[in-house]
């Protein structure tokens, strides 16, 4: 599982702890200060299959998960942006290549678990038109 921009961490730890899965467990996040807190509460509460990354993963998820030799199964992404005004938008973290990226990378029947907040998604779901449009 690899949580976006996963900020303070606490979301994908807990998640580790309650999902009752054996599986990796990757924060990616772009302010380094929040990355080193969330690795170390992960060291001392002993959750070795959780890992927090320093990253824009706008711009390096594909790397980052091209590299994992395992599958893909679960992407989330929570209240990644909140810029919505236009000028703004070159600063989001959900952009078309980001989610290309995502889709193609995903095993088959993985999933995506998304939370924005309603002034924001109708923008979003632009970007999965056409995945949508597969289905
Ligand atoms: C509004 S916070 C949400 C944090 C967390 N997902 C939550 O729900 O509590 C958005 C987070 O995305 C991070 N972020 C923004 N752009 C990013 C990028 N390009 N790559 C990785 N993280 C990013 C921000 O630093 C911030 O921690």
């Amino acid at each position: 599982m690899v949580d976006i921009g996963c900020g303070s961490g606490r979301f994908l730890i807990w998640h580790a702890k309650n999902s009752g899965k054996s599986q990796n467990y990757l924060g990616l996040e772009i302010r380094q200060k929040l990355v080193e807190r969330a690795q170390f509460w992960v060291n001392e509460l002993e959750l070795m299959y959780v890992y927090f990354m320093f990253a824009n993963a706008t711009m390096s998820f594909e790397k980052i998960i091209s590299s994992y030799p395992g599958p893909l199964s679960l992407v989330s992404i929570l209240c990644p942006d909140p810029h919505f005004k236009k000028r703004h938008h070159k600063r989001r973290v959900l952009q078309q290549p980001l989610v290309d990226s995502i889709i193609n990378n995903l095993c088959l029947g993985g999933q995506v678990y998304q939370f924005h907040s309603p002034s924001f998604v109708f923008l979003i779901s632009k970007a999965w038109t056409r995945y949508f449009q597969m289905l």
